[in-house]
């Protein structure tokens, strides 16, 4: 081969090999990135968790049944009965919002959230709107 061309040669085929290099980089990081992308959905603490499903979804009467029916089932402490228009009309006056805001920072002997600490507000509410629907 002639002196002169090999440098070109060994050029032309380096600049292959850096590019087929490129290439493969390229390829690798998109699949690292696509490897990594679960971590990405990481719930950080303080945060909305993604799966909130099993705490949503409760309703008003598993909430009622769980927390709420050992007072109010009776009317432990003078609390009102559930489904009792009587023990409610006076309550149900003052409006949805202080029912809510009594039930959520609780109330005199009514605990806050009915010792539900793992409630949402909503269940809270619903809940409240379980109990206070007559019997
Ligand atoms: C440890 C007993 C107890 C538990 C458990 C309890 N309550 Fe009560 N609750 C009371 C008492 C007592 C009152 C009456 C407080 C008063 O009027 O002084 C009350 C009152 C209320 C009222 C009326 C507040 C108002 O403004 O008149 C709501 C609404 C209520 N409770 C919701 C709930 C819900 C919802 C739960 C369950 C998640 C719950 N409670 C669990 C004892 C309890």
């Amino acid at each position: 081969m002639d002196l002169f061309l090999r440098p070109w040669l060994i050029a032309i085929c380096t600049g292959i090999g850096l590019s087929t290099t490129v290439i493969a980089a390229d390829m690798s990081t998109t699949a690292i990135s696509e490897r990594i992308k679960p971590v990405g959905n990481v719930h950080i603490e303080g945060s909305t968790p993604i799966t909130v499903t099993t705490t949503s979804s409760r309703t008003g009467q598993a909430i009622y049944d769980q927390y709420c029916a050992s007072c109010h089932n009776s009317g432990l402490m003078g609390a009102p009965k559930k489904g009792d228009a009587d023990d409610w009309a006076a309550r149900v006056s003052q409006g949805d919002a202080v029912l809510a805001k009594h039930a959520i920072e609780g109330f005199n002997a009514m605990p806050a959230k009915g010792t539900c600490m793992d409630c949402s507000d909503d269940e809270i509410v619903a809940a409240i709107n379980y109990m206070i629907k007559p019997n």
